[in-house]
C-alpha cells in the first residue's frame, strides 16, 4: 500500500513540472523560429510570391540567390521567394534537393518536363492554387539570371490593382503601351485571380508550348483578361550592352536587372545598389566599382 502514497505525494511535482514544460515551450517556440517566413510582418500590406524558374541542377545559383534574396524585404509587403522546377530525374537530385528542402523549404517542385518552351510556366501558375497551403496577392514568375529589388518591387506595387492585374517590362523593348504586347519572362506578375483563372479555363490549357512570356500574354488577350496593366520602365531592364533597347544603364530607381549570366555582372549590380551595406558601412572589404 506504500506506493500509492508515493503516488499521491509526488503527483503535485508531477503536474508542476509538467505545466512548466508547457509554459516555456509555448513561450519558446515563436520567439527560436528565425526563418523569413516566420518574422512579424504586421505591416504587410499584400503578400506576394516570387516563383523563380531553374533547374535542378543550378546549386551555386541558388545557394547565391538565397544570399541575394535573404537579405532584402520590404516593411509593406510579405515576399516569399521560392525556387521552381519540373519532376527530378537524377538520384543525386533526388538526394541532394531533398537536403535542400529540409534546410530551406523553399522548393516547388512541379509535375512537367525541364525544357523553357515545354509548358513550365502553364504548370507554374496552374498547380499554384492546388498545391499551395494559402493564397497570394500577387504571383510572380522570375527568372534565374534577373535581381529583383524587393522593397522597390513592393512599392510598385502598392498603388495598383489586386486584381485583374498584369504587371512586368513589355515587350517590343521600344513599347511604352503595357497593352502592346506581353511581359518579359525576366519577370511578370500577376494578379491571385488570374492565376486561378489559368489554372482553370481551357484557353492556356490547349496552348501550352512555344516562348512562355509571350503566350501569357496572348492567353490573357484571348481570354479578354488583364485590364489593369503595369509595365515598369525603365525601373526594369536588362543590363547593359545586353539586349539592344531592351538595356540601358544602371538607375537607383531599379526593380530588376536581367541577363545577368556572369559573375563580372552581379558583382556590378551588387556593388551599383549597395547591397554590402551595412548600417552605411560597406561591407565590401574595398571593392572597387568598375
Ligand atoms: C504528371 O503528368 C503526367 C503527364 O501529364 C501524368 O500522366 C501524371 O499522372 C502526372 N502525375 C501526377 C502525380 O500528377
Ligand atoms: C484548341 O486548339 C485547337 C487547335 O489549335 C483548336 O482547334 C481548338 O478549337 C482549341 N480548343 C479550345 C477550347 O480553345
Ligand atoms: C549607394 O550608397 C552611396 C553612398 O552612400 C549613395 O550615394 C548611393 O546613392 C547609393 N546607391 C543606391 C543605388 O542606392
Amino acid at each position: 500500500m506504500r506506493w500509492k502514497w508515493v503516488v499521491l505525494a509526488t503527483l503535485p511535482s508531477l503536474i508542476l513540472s509538467i505545466l512548466f514544460f508547457f509554459i516555456i515551450h509555448m513561450k519558446s517556440t515563436p520567439m527560436d523560429n528565425t526563418a523569413p517566413e516566420y518574422r512579424p510582418r504586421s505591416q504587410a500590406r499584400f503578400s506576394i510570391l516570387i516563383g523563380i524558374l531553374t533547374r535542378p541542377d543550378g546549386y551555386d545559383r541558388r545557394h547565391f540567390l538565397r544570399l541575394v534574396y535573404g537579405i532584402q524585404s520590404s516593411p509593406i509587403a510579405e515576399i516569399d521567394v521560392k525556387f521552381v522546377f519540373c519532376n527530378l530525374a537524377k538520384d543525386m537530385q533526388k538526394v541532394f534537393i531533398a537536403l535542400e528542402i529540409l534546410r530551406f523549404k523553399d522548393i516547388i517542385i512541379l509535375n512537367c518536363t525541364e525544357n523553357m518552351n515545354a509548358g513550365k510556366t502553364y504548370t507554374y501558375f496552374s498547380s499554384l492554387p492546388r498545391i499551395l497551403h494559402r493564397q497570394y496577392d500577387y504571383v510572380m514568375k522570375a527568372d534565374d539570371d534577373v535581381f529583383l529589388r524587393l522593397a522597390p518591387l513592393a512599392l510598385s506595387l502598392m498603388p495598383l490593382p489586386r486584381n485583374d492585374l498584369y504587371y512586368g517590362f513589355v515587350i517590343p523593348c521600344a513599347s511604352q503601351n503595357p497593352f502592346v504586347d506581353y511581359m518579359s519572362g525576366m519577370g511578370f506578375v500577376l494578379s491571385w485571380d488570374l492565376v486561378v483563372w489559368i489554372g482553370d479555363s481551357c484557353i492556356p490549357a490547349n496552348d501550352t508550348n512555344g516562348p512562355e512570356d509571350k503566350l501569357v500574354g496572348k492567353w490573357l488577350k484571348m481570354g479578354n483578361k488583364a485590364k489593369n496593366r503595369f509595365s515598369n520602365k525603365p525601373a526594369m531592364y536588362d543590363y547593359p550592352g545586353t539586349n539592344g533597347r531592351c538595356s540601358h544603364k544602371l538607375i537607383p530607381e531599379t526593380v530588376a536587372v536581367h541577363r545577368l549570366k556572369r559573375w563580372d555582372q552581379w558583382l556590378n549590380v551588387l556593388i551599383f545598389f549597395n547591397m554590402t551595406m551595412f548600417n552605411g558601412i560597406s561591407l565590401d572589404l574595398q571593392a572597387q566599382k568598375t
